[in-house]
């Protein structure tokens, strides 16, 4: 019997993903695995994964309609470096274990993870979401694995236009604890975590691509 098509579509997707992926060739290790945590619809898995190559790509979302979506997009396409998706959220504790678990039952097939992609997720979760990506970033990564995040973000507290102001004021209209997060304040964060800015991209729509890079000192 055949599944369902249960594939979503956001239009953003199709806006961003081509200069997503040229920052995401230039920035990412040359093998390996990389974890997308919150991928939503799955357009970008599909996408992303096949022009990466030989890299894998493991797509995560906690949301069981994402799930659902992304399962119907990789039935679609057919990609051999494009595992189905796990479901991780990022604010549950050692929520990097599932991960790990996860690697133990693909020991010959998945390669090791180089690098976390997450975009337009922390300023649509609580910062405890950000908080808990880094922690588990910081358990999962090895040295020089990267941290990839994509979004709208404030500049020393400040927008930097006034159409980011205004989809913050909507974000915390909905949810007091979304917003638009200060690009300094995920530094920060990122430094306890010893992760080091490596990059900074200014992308189209006033978004940005911030490359982290773990620089191996978790005890
Ligand atoms: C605006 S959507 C972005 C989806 C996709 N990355 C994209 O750009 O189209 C935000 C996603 O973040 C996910 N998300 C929210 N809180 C999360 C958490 N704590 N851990 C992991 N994912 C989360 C949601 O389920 C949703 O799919």
């Amino acid at each position: 019997m055949s599944q369902p098509d249960l594939r979503c579509y956001a239009p953003a997707t199709e806006r961003n993903r081509e200069p997503i992926l040229t920052i995401l060739k230039s920035v990412l290790p040359a093998n390996g695995t990389v974890l997308e945590i919150a991928s939503g619809t799955g357009q970008h898995a599909v996408f992303f994964a096949p022009r990466l190559t030989p890299r894998h790509w493991l797509p995560s979302d906690p949301n069981p309609s994402a799930r659902n979506s992304i399962t119907s997009w990789i039935a679609a396409e057919d990609i051999e470096t494009l595992y189905p998706p796990l479901d991780i959220n990022v604010t549950q504790q050692d929520w990097e274990r599932q991960i790990i678990d996860w690697q133990s039952h693909h020991p010959k097939q998945a390669p090791a993870i180089a690098a976390i992609v997450n975009i337009n997720m922390i300023h649509i979760s609580p910062w405890a979401a950000s908080e808990g990506l880094f922690t588990g970033a910081e358990n999962l990564l090895s040295p020089n694995g990267v941290l990839y995040l994509y979004g709208p973000f404030k500049r020393n507290g400040q927008h930097t236009a006034p159409s980011n102001e205004a989809f913050d004021a909507s974000l915390r209209s909905q949810n007091s604890q979304w917003g638009v997060r200060d690009l300094e304040s995920v530094t920060e964060l990122a430094h306890q975590h010893h992760f080091r800015l490596a990059d900074v991209f200014p992308m189209p729509a006033n978004n940005f691509s911030l490359v982290f890079q773990y620089e191996g000192s978790r005890s």
